[in-house]
């Protein structure tokens, strides 16, 4: 198959506004991509005396070594295989796969399927092809199920389609619609978690008392669809007060954690309308609404309190709105 010299890619993050676990119970979820990190993959051409097949290297995660040696569940090797299908490849390429993320690990910002999505579509185009933003979430989605077991599939569709989404599993995807730009502060509690522990607890727990668990899945779905309706009228209080009443239920499923709820009570002490985990939770990032202009204090409340770091992001109104 004809090849490039060499071709790159990236994707970003993710964070979740609304609906994390109660979305894998088929609930609705807001989810919006974090620009300012990425993952980046760069596939070149093997130079002459390089062995064979492709090499990989990944610094982050100190990953030195060919396709062929990696087990196949492996995430990485799991995605050049998926890749290599979609395109009608029949093996990989001779060629070096470099990848590399500033996204952080387990912190709840989707670095696993932004690092897929950045893989498959340098690969893809490596091999002359260019994956759709569909193909390419239905890609990473595969790999997230290696990883995650159960994924609902919002971290592959909004990295994959990089715009700001209503999600239900099974429902076609809206983009959100915003009256106006929002700002929003996230915080790292610098404890890390794995999403794939925090949704198995929630599912056993569901389990054993699944009744109070559905109720909890439920209000934070009304929660979900009441919070599309206030970015749509830029209601500011509103949405504070939604994550505020989110955050509480997430407690009440057992994925919040003192230092999580220690940043929360910080950034609403700090004048944030609202604020509430964001992602597996058992550790990672607490997102924070915040008044324009009002980022920085809110901010250097939360360091106080015991943020490891901060991202100050916006969601701004998309012409691709539904
Ligand atoms: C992870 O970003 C969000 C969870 O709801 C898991 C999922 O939806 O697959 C915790």
């Amino acid at each position: 198959m004809a090849t490039l010299e060499s071709t790159r890619a990236s994707a970003p993050g993710k964070f979740i506004l609304f609906g994390e676990h109660a979305v894998v119970y088929g609930e609705p979820a807001l989810a919006a991509p974090l620009q300012s990190l990425r993952a980046r993959a760069r596939v070149s051409r093997a130079a002459a005396e390089t062995p064979i097949g492709l090499f990989l290297t990944a610094d982050e995660i100190s990953l030195r070594t060919h396709y062929a040696n990696l087990k196949p569940t492996h995430p990485l090797a799991a995605i050049v295989r998926g890749t290599l299908q979609a395109v009608g490849s029949s093996g990989a390429p001779r060629a070096h796969l470099q990848v590399s993320s500033n996204i952080p690990i387990a912190a709840g910002l989707g670095s696993s399927a932004a690092t897929a999505a950045a893989v498959a579509q340098a690969l893809a185009r490596f091999l002359q092809h260019e994956l759709s933003p569909e193909r390419l979430s239905e890609l990473v989605f595969e790999v997230e199920k290696l990883q995650h077991g159960t994924p609902s599939g919002i971290d592959n569709t909004v990295i994959a389609h990089e715009q700001p989404v209503f999600f239900s599993k099974g429902a076609s995807t809206e983009v959100l619609k915003l009256a106006r730009p929002l700002s929003f502060v996230l915080a790292d509690s610098g404890q890390r978690s794995s999403t794939r522990d925090a949704v198995v607890r929630v599912r056993q727990r569901y389990n054993s008392r699944r009744s109070a668990y559905q109720s909890s899945f439920t209000e934070m779905g009304n929660i979900a669809r009441a919070a599309r309706t206030a970015l749509a009228r830029g209601d500011s209080s509103r949405l504070g007060e939604l994550m505020c009443r989110n955050h509480a239920r997430l407690q009440e499923i057992g994925v919040s954690c003192p230092p999580l709820d220690r940043l929360v009570e910080a950034a609403i002490r700090a004048g944030a309308p609202g604020a509430k985990l964001s992602g597996a939770g058992l550790g990672g990032h607490i997102i924070a609404h915040v008044h324009r202009g009002d980022g920085d204090r809110v901010g250097s409340a939360l360091a106080a309190a015991g943020a490891r770091s901060v991202i100050m992001t916006e969601l701004t109104p998309s012409a691709n709105a539904a």
